[in-house]
């Protein structure tokens, strides 16, 4: 993909299409290589490993939600390009009556996500920001995905994106209190506890992206979760949330994304 699509800024490092480069997808330019590649750089080339195990967690919480906890709404946050394994084909393939909704802020992600996913009425995009709770819920609602059972929220891999002065704890009460009782949320957000210098140095490569990336400590990334209950294990580096049983081991020492799942009371 090298020629832009009218009205895309192209120059500036994207971080929807730096993760697709992460990812082995098409869709990125040359301003997004060369960030990513600066990334990959100072991972040590982990960061491919740790988006990877991103898609497993997201795929298996999925799988969880819609099998175990009887959830038939997905509402899928900072959603991303479409890639292998989207939540929708993984929480169809549960249960034909789920309805998901993808949102996300990006102009590539929409265009990609509306080709992608036209023809299908229990599939939906929609382009807006995810710091807007009240917006989000009532946008999702008005087109056709009703709140009248439990919502699978799904955060995954975007809050680093949401800078504390915009307030990120305050952003996850307004959605626990929009969503219906019984609701779960999902979370996956880069941590700096095991890599801390390789974060800072991080979140200066995406200081000149559309967003900016602040990798937290576990204290910070577990407080997301209040007034929700935790599913076991817990908020965990991310292979270790109810692995596959043929998983195979990281290959890195160390996994510095956590996520976790969590019900709404
Ligand atoms: C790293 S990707 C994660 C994609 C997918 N959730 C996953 O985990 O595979 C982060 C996505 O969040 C989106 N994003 C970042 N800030 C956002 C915001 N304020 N509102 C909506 N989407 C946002 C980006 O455009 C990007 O597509």
């Amino acid at each position: 993909m090298e020629q832009a699509p009218g009205g895309f800024d192209v120059t500036r490092p994207n971080v929807a299409r730096m993760y697709d480069y992460y990812l082995g997808g098409k869709n990125h330019f040359p301003a997004d290589r060369a960030a990513a590649e600066r990334i990959i750089e100072l991972s040590k080339g982990h960061v491919r490993e740790a988006v990877r195990e991103n898609r497993a967690f997201l795929g298996r919480a999925v799988r969880f939600l819609a099998s175990e906890c009887g959830v038939r709404r997905f509402l899928d946050l900072g959603a991303g390009l479409p890639t292998q394994g989207n939540v929708h084909e993984i929480a169809l393939r549960e249960a034909p009556d789920c309805l998901v909704t993808y949102v996300d802020n990006d102009a590539v992600v929409a265009a990609h996500a509306r080709a992608l996913l036209e023809g299908d009425p229990r599939v939906r995009f929609l382009e807006g920001d995810l710091r807007k709770p009240a917006e989000i819920v009532s946008a999702a609602s008005a087109s056709g995905f009703p709140l009248d059972g439990p919502v699978g929220l799904l955060l995954v891999a975007c809050l680093h994106f949401v800078p504390d002065e915009e307030d990120p704890e305050g952003i996850l009460a307004a959605y626990r209190d929009l969503l219906p009782s019984g609701s779960y949320i999902v979370i996956s957000h880069a941590c700096s506890d095991p890599v801390p210098d390789a974060m800072a140095a991080a979140g200066g490569v995406y200081g000149n992206a559309n967003a900016p990336f602040e990798a937290r400590p576990a204290a910070r990334i577990t407080g997301f979760f209040d007034g929700f209950e935790l599913v076991e294990p817990g908020v965990v580096p991310l292979n270790e949330w109810r692995p596959e049983p043929d998983a195979l081991p990281l290959r890195s020492d160390v996994l510095p994304v956590l996520g976790g799942v969590a019900r709404r009371p």
